[in-house]
């Protein structure tokens, strides 16, 4: 849930740290801090707010000059977001400064303990019992009492970690949360996520769970908790910078919901062997299985619904969804027969990681379908697709979940084939209809004018209600939460059919009606329900297939979107959504990128 960054090197140590905070600060943005350390002095600037009020404060301290430094970005988990308990935090006596990601589970009992033994806490974080005991334990060998420290807490952390003692060093330690040793020409990173560095080196170590690193200008050392060192790969990252970077949009959101149709390509092509779908990374026996169970957070989630709809209507096997923040608690029956398909953007979702462990307790075997390579969820489960989407900035995901729903397709159709539900003139016909999503999701995009007028008229709206039929109302639970994460005007998906059960009564006059029409095979039914609405004082935006004539006499507004195989319109569908919440949000002058109390990756749970 928050950002960290270190850089040992001669530039300019403090541009690059809040340079390298920017990047990060879709991670969280309650708080932030930067601690630099110069010779045997470490100075530290942190303020609550968001990072532009940190490089304020930074540009002022003439003290914040080193050639070592670490940086933080927070959501607040242990604490309010105060000056106090923002990171880096620092030992009373000035030796060490730290900054963590993740949460120290067992930190009431540490500080209970450290404080019998009189050492005075400041904050009401988490964290600082890590740098207290760094402080309390030390005896000249950092790499020792780091492993000590290390063994003595319990939860998941991220650790970079400035001594006095070590000018231009910095130690970091890594157990369930991310972090990547950025290695340049003479100059040395380490961060959460490599856009903090992306623009200086594309060079990258993976730190394992239970590895530390010790980190300078020239080397990286990296060790194990005997204190042996470890001989890791570097890798190179293949996309650019300006993937990372908002060229020319105002905001990311806007940027990577035109970035879709490219995204969905990269996802797409590399998957399509003689006009055939071909997952080199499923080396699974999909006879083997009488169930599957999908589980996700968020949007991920929601995408996960579409895919459970696909997959059953064409492998006609069961498929089941649950939420991973709830998997673990209802005891799923699941077991070596249960395909259970994990979905997450970043990789790092705690809920998920909960699920996917659990799953794999009762013997299921786990696909992943993730976003970022090497990330926690990657490499916990059995297999991993990726989705190749490019790195996703904005906290409210769009070419994440439209690259999650095109995995989705094409398992659905490759398991299909496998199953023998679908001969190979019919694969070959419902691959080609996947490969023409890219463009589809072109055109789609066309309506950016139209939707963004729509949000004009709209957007005074107090509360909305999204309402589809079957594949539609799978598309309708992630339109309605993108227009709440980010507007934060009140919305909710209903199935069409479902709203004269008691939600009805809260259609009057004016209120905004959402509905998504195009399943044709229930368009008549849909219709009925939107006439259900009007009659009691709705407005309806209708979004329809082109061609479709008879919807406009239906609605007050329609959105035509391109035609293609019914089972894949989710795709189209989703994107005037994702613009109709972007354009309102906009108009009610919502910080789109970084909405209110979200964070990117929610790695608590
Ligand atoms: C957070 C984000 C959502 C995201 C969800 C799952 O709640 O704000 O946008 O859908 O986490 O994230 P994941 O990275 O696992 O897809």
């Amino acid at each position: 849930m928050c950002g960290i960054i270190g850089f040992s090197g001669t530039a300019d140590t403090k541009d690059v740290i809040l340079g390298g905070l920017k990047r990060l600060e879709y991670r969280g943005y309650d708080s932030a801090g930067i601690a630099i350390l110069n010779n045997d002095k470490i100075n530290m600037v942190k303020t609550s707010g968001k990072v532009d009020q940190l490089i304020e404060l930074a540009k002022k301290n003439d003290s914040l000059t080193g050639s070592c430094g670490i940086g933080h970005t927070r959501w607040a988990t242990h604490g309010v977001p105060s000056d106090v308990n923002a990171h880096p935090h620092m030992s009373s006596d000035g030796k060490f400064a730290i900054v963590h990601n993740g949460i120290i589970e067992n930190y009431i009992e540490i500080k209970n303990e450290l404080t019998r033994k009189g050492v005075k806490f400041l904050s009401d974080t988490d964290t600082e019992v890590i740098v207290q005991l760094l402080d309390y334990y030390y005896d000249g060998d950092l790499k020792k009492t780091l492993v000590k420290v290390s063994s003595m807490i319990e939860g998941s952390y991220a650790l970079g970690v400035l001594c006095t003692d070590f000018p231009n060093t910095i130690y970091v330690a890594k157990v369930s949360s991310p972090l990547l040793i950025g290695v340049g020409v003479g100059e040395n990173y380490f961060a959460s996520d490599i856009t903090a560095f992306i623009n200086k080196t594309k060079n990258v170590i993976d730190l394992d769970d239970g590895e530390f690193a010790e980190i300078t200008a020239n080397k990286v050392f990296i060790f194990d908790s005997k204190l042996k060192e470890i001989k890791k790969q570097e890798r190179k990252v293949t996309w650019d910078v300006t993937a990372a970077e908002k060229s020319g949009y105002e905001h990311f959101m806007l940027k990577e919901i035109m970035e879709q149709p490219a995204s969905l390509k990269a996802t797409i092509e590399p998957r399509i062997k003689d006009n055939k779908i071909s997952f080199e990374e499923l080396n699974i026996d999909i006879k083997k299985y009488d169930r599957i169970l999908i589980t996700a957070c968020g949007s991920a989630y929601y995408a996960g619904c579409v895919g459970r709809d696909i997959i059953e209507k064409v492998c006609n096997i069961p498929v089941y969804t649950e939420v991973a923040s709830e998997f673990r608690y209802r005891n799923p029956i699941i077991d070596e027969k249960t395909l259970v398909i994990a979905i997450s953007q970043s990789g790092e979702t705690a809920d998920t990681i909960a699920a996917i462990k659990e799953a794999k307790s009762k013997s299921s075997d786990v696909v992943a379908i993730v976003n970022v390579v090497g990330s926690a969820i990657a490499k916990l489960a059995d297999y991993t697709i990726y989705t190749w989407a490019g790195p996703e900035i904005a906290v409210a995901t769009t070419k994440g979940y439209t690259t999650q729903v095109a995995i989705l397709y094409m398992f659905a159709i490759w398991a299909a084939h496998k199953l023998e539900k679908i001969n190979d003139d019919t694969f070959a016909s419902l691959t080609k209809d996947i490969k023409s999503l890219p463009e589809r999701a072109q055109r789609t995009l066309d309506l950016n004018t139209r939707v963004k007028k729509l949000a004009d008229k709209y957007y005074e709206k107090k509360s909305v209600f999204f309402i589809g039929r079957y594949l539609d109302y799978a598309v309708c639970l992630e339109g309605s939460l993108k227009l709440k994460e980010i507007s934060y005007i009140h919305s909710e998906a209903y199935p069409a059919g479902e709203l004269k059960h008691g939600t009805i009564a809260l259609i009057e006059k004016g209120r905004l009606v959402v509905a998504v029409c195009c399943y044709e095979p229930l368009l008549d039914k849909i219709i009925s329900n939107i006439q259900q609405v009007k009659a009691r004082g709705a407005q309806v935006l209708a979004l329809a297939v082109e061609g479709n004539k008879k919807i406009f006499t239906e609605s007050d507004d329609v959105l035509l979107v391109p035609k293609t195989n019914e089972l894949f319109m989710a795709v189209m569908e989703i994107i005037p959504l994702q613009l109709f919440a972007y354009y309102v949000a906009k108009k009610n002058g919502c910080d789109i990128d970084k909405p209110k109390n979200l964070a990117k990756s929610v790695t608590v749970e």
